[in-house]
C-alpha cells in the first residue's frame, strides 16, 4: 500500500508536501483591536509548519472592519495588515509549509460595535442583534472588499486562498433561504441566492491566479434550510467558475441539533466530490492517522483538514508518519530527536 496521507498533492501550480491541512481557527489574539497580527500568530502558525503540516490555512480574516466576528479577529481590510501577515507566511515557508488564508465576513454574526449587515433583517437568534439588510450598493462594496482582500493576500505572499462561505457567516447567509428572504436578484431562487458568492468568486479570481478553495456548510440541519443536494449544485457552479477545491464543513447558520461523531462530515465531502466531480477537503473530528488514510484511500476527500487535533498536537504529522510507517523529513534542527 502506498500511504496517501504523505503523498504530495497538487493544488493548481502549488505542490503540498502531504495531504495534512490545518483548518482555519480564530485565535482571537489581536491585541489592539486593529486587525493586525501579533507575535502569538507567528509562533502559533510557525509551530505547525515546523510540525510538517502541508498546508496551513490562517484563521478567518476579515475583509471589512464590520465583518469581524470579534474585535480580536485578524483583518485584511487595509494595507497596514499586509506586513504582519507577510511575516507569518515568511516564517512558515522556511519549514516547507504552504500558506493559505481564509477571507471572511461575519455578516449577521458579527459581534463588533456599530452596524452589522446581512442579506435580510433577521437575527441569528433571540440574543443576537438584528442586522441591517444590505442595499445592492453595500453588496457591491462588500464584493469589492473581498477582491481587495485577495490583492493584499497576494502581496503578503500567500499560496492559497479560501473564501469563507460556511458556518452562518455572510456568504452562507446569502446562500440559505433561512437567512436570505430578499426579493431582488440576490434572493429567491437557488441561482439568485448563489449570486453573491458567485460575484465574490469572479472578482477574487480577477486578481488572484493561484489555487482557490471555498469552505461551505453542506447542510443547515434544519427544515427549509440548505441540504447536501443544494450544495452539490453550488459545487457544480463553483467548479464551472474555476474553484479548485471545496472544503466541506456543515451547520452553524441557525441553532440546530447536530449528531457529532468521528468523521461526521466526511459523507458530505464524499457526495460533493462524487456528484460535482470536484476535489474536496474533509474536516470535522478527524483525529487518527488510520482514519485519515481511510478517507483518502476510499476517495472520500483529497485532503485531510485538522482543527482541534492540531491545537493539541502540532507534531501530529510526525506521529502519523510513524504509525503509517512512512519516513518524513525532520526539520533540520530536530533531526537528532525525530
Ligand atoms: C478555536 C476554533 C476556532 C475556529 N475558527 C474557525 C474559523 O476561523 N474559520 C472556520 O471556517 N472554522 C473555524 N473553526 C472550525 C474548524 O475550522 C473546524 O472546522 C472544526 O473545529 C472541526 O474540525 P476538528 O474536529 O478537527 O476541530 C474553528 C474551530 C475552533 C475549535
Amino acid at each position: 500500500m502506498t500511504v496517501k496521507l504523505f503523498q504530495p498533492y497538487q493544488l493548481k501550480e502549488v505542490t503540498l508536501k502531504n495531504r495534512i491541512v490545518m483548518a482555519p481557527m480564530c485565535m482571537y489574539s489581536v491585541t489592539e483591536k486593529d486587525g493586525k497580527a501579533t507575535d502569538f500568530h507567528i509562533t502559533h502558525y510557525t509551530t505547525r509548519a515546523v510540525g510538517q503540516v502541508g498546508l496551513i490555512i490562517v484563521e478567518a480574516t476579515a475583509v471589512e472592519e464590520q465583518g469581524r466576528i470579534s474585535e480580536f479577529d485578524l483583518g485584511i481590510w487595509n494595507d497596514d495588515h499586509i506586513a504582519g501577515l507577510h511575516k507569518i507566511v515568511e516564517q512558515a515557508h522556511q519549514y516547507g509549509a504552504k500558506m493559505g488564508i481564509q477571507l471572511a465576513h461575519a455578516g449577521r454574526k458579527a459581534e463588533v460595535p456599530g452596524s452589522i449587515y446581512g442579506p435580510s433583517a433577521i437575527a441569528f437568534d433571540e440574543s443576537s442583534r438584528v442586522p441591517e439588510e444590505m442595499s445592492v450598493e453595500k453588496i457591491k462594496q462588500t464584493i469589492e472588499a473581498f477582491k481587495q482582500g485577495a490583492v493584499r493576500a497576494k502581496q503578503a505572499g500567500f499560496d492559497v486562498l479560501e473564501i469563507h462561505a460556511a458556518h452562518g457567516y455572510l456568504l452562507h447567509e446569502f446562500l440559505s433561504p433561512l437567512s436570505n428572504q430578499r426579493t431582488d436578484e440576490y434572493g429567491g431562487s437557488q441561482e439568485n441566492r448563489y449570486r453573491m458568492l458567485s460575484e465574490v468568486i469572479a472578482e477574487v479570481k480577477s486578481v488572484w491566479e493561484g489555487p482557490l478553495m471555498v469552505r461551505v456548510s453542506a447542510t443547515d440541519y434544519t427544515e427549509g434550510g440548505l441540504t447536501i443536494e443544494d450544495h452539490v449544485q453550488f459545487a457544480v457552479w463553483m467548479k464551472e467558475q474555476g474553484v479548485d477545491l471545496i472544503d466541506v464543513s456543515s451547520g452553524a447558520l441557525v441553532r440546530a441539533a447536530i449528531n457529532v461523531y468521528p468523521g461526521y462530515q466526511v459523507k458530505l465531502s464524499e457526495q460533493i466530490k462524487e456528484e460535482a466531480n470536484i476535489p474536496t477537503g474533509a474536516v470535522g473530528l478527524i483525529t487518527s492517522p488510520l482514519q485519515a488514510e481511510e478517507i483518502l484511500q476510499n476517495n472520500r476527500a483529497d485532503i485531510i483538514i485538522l482543527g482541534r487535533e492540531l491545537l493539541r498536537n502540532p507534531y501530529w504529522a510526525r506521529g502519523a508518519a510513524d504509525e503509517l510507517q512512512v519516513e518524513i523529513e525532520a526539520p533540520r534542527q530536530y533531526q537528532r530527536g525525530w
